[in-house]
């Protein structure tokens, strides 16, 4: 009922006219295919072959509906091509059709950044064939791989070269790297290592007129020129279609030193942070804020979930600090201390450190399964936020009041990456079940929460990125400066809006 009651909802908003229909019901269609469209589709079959593409509207299926079952859009075809003069031939024959492509990676975005319209002619064209590890180059901390690549094979290759790539984020084991770039992926380790962003030496990207940019160099230092990776990297496939990246790597840390800790308030959670930094000499990996109602929908949806403290608290801090060497006892009694100290100091009410790699998986699963019981427990309005870590404990404070004023039955999800000033702001419906009154307030709530992020001088998408979601947002928290600069880039890559049209601007 929930699911039904925000696509109505996003059907009247963003002017989706068949939001709930069936995507298979052709009768619906809503748009119409010019010769040239017909023409594209037939060249893309032929050059790419039956193995190499579906138009079975079934069978589409899971490349058309987003992640949270929010986006229900439709398309002609999807094409896994394998290499990236495959994308570039693709694409050459959509720029002659005019025909919009829509690239895709695990199909995870949280906005409705990766499934198609409804009401305009697509193609998607999924990266999952080109999944080859190019390079991996030990001594120059570098690999080199395809845009198809699962991360988590990617963390594991690494890993079996005594390396580290450190991005990581709860949809690792489905999300592909192409995907992670164009978002601009944050996940648990941004505090440490940076977002997805710092992680890349160079791209290979596809434009939208076919041409391949070559800019897989493999170098640390290169100031010849503008840095054109970065204007690909978080655009969310609407300039280019990243076909193959560099990467960084880093030594692999052998120390791993995990602690779930219960806090007395948000402001003790950031305090236990300053001093986690300073004390540990700076060697806080992790720093995750887990709210109350997070760890009882957890504990209620995901089998075997276990609470690793005796009580029930309000707020959790998830706390990892690493060591490039084994067996740092220097760091996991200096961790002890400052856990210590935090609880004689009030900061901490309770904590676990883990023993054992089992128990740390334990505690991560709690922070990680945070969306999926989310996602179990009936929808929620979410808010991908940033504010300077400083402003969390006031902004947490302010944008729940802001919230109550419009729903005061409204409750909580609240979770995240607080040592980058990041928090997942989620906003559940009553548990009375009022669905459509808290539907209907869906723009009051946003404007509740982003507004006072605004008033911090934060972001309302952190991590996620624009997608569908945010689109008309957008219009609202960006200068008008910076919009026209973003749409000038835009019409210079893209002339005829042919890459994941309706998504960012
Ligand atoms: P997709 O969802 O397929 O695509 C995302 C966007 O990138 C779309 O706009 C798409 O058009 C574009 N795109 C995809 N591939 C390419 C390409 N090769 N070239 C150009 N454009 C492309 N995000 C975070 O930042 N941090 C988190 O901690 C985090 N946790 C998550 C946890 C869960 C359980 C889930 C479901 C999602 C989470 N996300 C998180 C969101 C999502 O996983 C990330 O944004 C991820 O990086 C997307 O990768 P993907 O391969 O699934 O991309
Ligand atoms: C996370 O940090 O787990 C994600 O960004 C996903 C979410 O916001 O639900
Ligand atoms: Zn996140």
């Amino acid at each position: 009922h929930f699911l039904l009651f925000i696509h109505s909802y996003l059907k009247t908003k963003l002017g989706c006219t068949k939001v709930m229909s069936s995507v298979s019901d052709a009768k619906d269609q809503t748009y119409e295919l010019t010769a040239a469209h017909l023409e594209a589709l037939s060249k893309i079959k032929t050059l790419i072959g039956p193995s190499g593409y579906i138009t079975e509207t079934d069978v589409m299926q899971p490349h058309v509906v987003d992640w949270r079952g929010i986006y229900k859009g439709r398309t002609e075809l999807v094409v896994y091509p394998k290499t990236t003069q495959e994308v570039a031939d693709i694409v050459k024959i959509c720029a002659q059709g005019v025909m919009p492509i829509v690239p895709q990676g695990g199909n995870t975005s949280m906005c409705g950044g990766s499934v198609p319209l409804e009401n305009s002619p697509s193609i998607v064209l999924c990266l999952s064939r080109m999944n080859r590890i190019r390079d991996f180059d030990k001594n120059n901390y570098t690999m080199t791989v395809e845009a198809g690549c699962i991360l988590q094979k990617l963390q594991q290759t690494a890993s079996e070269s005594d390396r580290y790539f450190p991005l990581s984020l709860a949809a690792e084991g489905s999300c592909m790297i192409g995907g992670n770039l164009a978002t601009n992926a944050g996940g648990t380790n941004v505090l440490r290592y940076g977002n997805a962003r710092e992680l890349v030496l160079g791209v290979e990207v596809v434009l939208p007129d076919g041409q391949i940019l070559e800019g897989l160099h493999a170098l640390r230092k290169d100031n010849t020129g503008y840095d054109l990776k970065h204007l690909f990297l978080g655009s969310e496939g609407t300039l280019g279609i990243i076909t193959a990246a560099v990467l960084k790597l880093f030594p692999k840390p052998r120390g791993i030193y995990a602690a779930y800790c219960a806090v007395s308030s948000v402001s003790a959670a950031i305090e236990l942070l300053n001093r986690a930094r300073t004390e540990s000499g700076d060697c806080v990996e992790t720093f995750e804020l887990i709210s109350r109602l997070v760890m009882d929908l957890v504990l209620k949806h995901i089998p075997n979930s276990q609470d690793p403290l005796g009580q029930r608290y309000q707020h959790y801090v998830l706390l990892e600090l690493v060591s490039t060497t084994e067996d740092n006892h220097e760091l996991y009694n200096r961790f002890e201390s400052i856990l210590s100290k935090a609880m004689e100091d009030g900061l901490i009410l309770d904590a676990a450190l883990a023993q054992s790699e089992d128990q740390r998986q334990a505690f991560w699963s709690l922070r990680e399964n945070a969306t999926e019981s989310q996602k179990i427990e009936g929808a929620s309005i979410k808010h991908d936020i940033s504010v300077p870590i400083s402003s969390i404990p006031s902004f947490y404070e302010a944008a729940w009041d802001a919230v109550l004023e419009v729903e005061p039955e409204a409750r909580l999800i609240a979770f995240g990456h607080a040592g980058d000033g990041n928090l997942h702001f989620n906003v559940a419906e009553p548990e009375t079940g009022k669905t459509e009154d808290f539907i209907n307030n869906w723009d009051r709530i946003n404007e509740a929460v982003h507004s006072t992020v605004h008033k911090y001088g934060g972001s309302i998408s952190a991590e996620h990125g624009i997608g569908q979601l945010k689109r008309e947002e957008l219009v609202h928290y960006k200068t008008e400066t910076a919009l026209q600069v973003m749409q000038k880039i835009k019409t210079a890559l893209d002339p005829n809006s042919i890459m994941n049209p309706g998504k960012v601007i």
